[in-house]
C-alpha cells in the first residue's frame, strides 16, 4: 500500500527573525532566507504531487512591524513574483497554479497586479494550487464570506434559515480546494494564529523547534510520513 499524501498542507512560516538574530543578521535577511525555504518547499510539494499548499506569508497583524521590515517583506514578494514571471514555463510544466489569498485593501497595487498576472496565467495549471496568504486573517476571511451571504439575504435572494456551512466555505479564499489535512508550524510555537481557522476544524497539527529558514525537504518527508500514521476520526470512533 502506498503512503497516503495529504491533499492540502498549510505552512506557518515562522522563525525568520530568530534565525537572523542568532546569526547577527538583520530581520530582513531572515525573511530572505525564509523566502528561499518557501521556494524549496513549494517546488518539492509540486514535484511530489500535493494538490494544495497554503503558505502564511503576511498576516493582517504584521503591518504593526517596523516600516523598514514591512517594506523589506513587500520587496521580497515583488522579487519572487518577477522571478515567477521569468520562470513561468517551468511553473507551467510543474502544473503549479498560484493563488493570492488575503484582503486586497491596504496592499500595494503593483504587488496585487503581479499576483493577478501570475494567477491568471496559471489558471489552467491544476496539478498543485499554491495559495500565498498575504494580508490574511482567518476571522476577516470568514467575515468576508458571511457578508456576502448577508447581502443575498438583504436582497431577498436567500432565506437565512437555509444558510449552510457549505455556503460559508464556498465564500472563503480556498473555495473548491480540499480542507487542510495538516498544518505545519516551525519555530516551537503551537498555535494557529488566525490561520485558516474555519478550514482547520479537523486538521492535524505538526510542529518542530526548527526555524522556518532551516526547514528542509527531509522535514517535509517527515511531515508526510507522520501524517500517514495518524488515524483521523473526524469526531467518529
Ligand atoms: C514570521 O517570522 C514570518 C513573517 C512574518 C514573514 C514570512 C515571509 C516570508 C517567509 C517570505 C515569503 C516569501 C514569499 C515569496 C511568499 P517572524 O519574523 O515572526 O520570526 P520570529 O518569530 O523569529 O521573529
Amino acid at each position: 500500500m502506498g503512503i497516503e499524501l495529504p491533499r492540502h498542507i498549510g505552512f506557518i512560516m515562522d522563525g525568520n527573525g530568530r534565525w537572523a538574530t542568532s546569526r547577527g543578521l538583520s530581520r530582513s535577511e531572515g525573511h530572505k532566507a525564509g523566502a528561499d525555504a518557501f521556494r524549496r518547499i513549494c517546488e518539492y510539494g509540486c514535484d511530489i504531487g500535493i494538490k494544495s499548499m497554503t503558505f502564511y506569508a503576511f498576516s493582517t497583524e504584521n503591518w504593526k512591524r517596523p516600516a523598514q521590515e514591512v517594506s523589506a517583506i513587500m520587496n521580497i514578494f515583488r522579487d519572487y513574483l518577477h522571478e515567477a514571471q521569468e520562470r513561468k514555463e517551468e511553473n507551467a510544466q510543474k502544473g503549479m497554479h498560484m493563488h493570492y489569498m488575503g484582503e486586497r485593501e491596504g496592499m500595494p497595487e503593483d504587488i496585487l497586479d503581479l499576483f493577478d498576472t501570475a494567477e491568471n496565467e496559471s489558471v489552467n495549471q491544476t496539478k498543485t494550487t499554491v495559495n500565498i496568504a498575504v494580508n490574511y486573517g482567518g476571522r476577516a476571511e470568514i467575515l468576508h464570506s458571511v457578508k456576502r451571504l448577508a447581502h443575498s439575504v438583504a436582497a431577498g435572494e436567500l432565506d437565512p434559515d437555509s444558510i449552510t456551512e457549505d455556503m460559508i466555505t464556498s465564500g472563503l479564499y480556498t473555495a473548491g480546494q480540499p480542507e487542510p489535512d495538516i498544518i505545519v508550524r516551525p519555530s516551537g510555537e503551537q498555535r494557529l494564529s488566525n490561520f485558516m481557522i474555519w478550514q482547520a476544524a479537523y486538521s492535524e497539527f505538526w510542529y518542530t523547534d526548527k526555524l522556518w529558514p532551516d526547514f528542509t525537504t527531509e522535514d517535509f518527508d517527515k511531515v508526510i510520513e507522520d501524517y500517514s500514521k495518524r488515524h483521523r476520526r473526524f469526531g467518529g470512533v
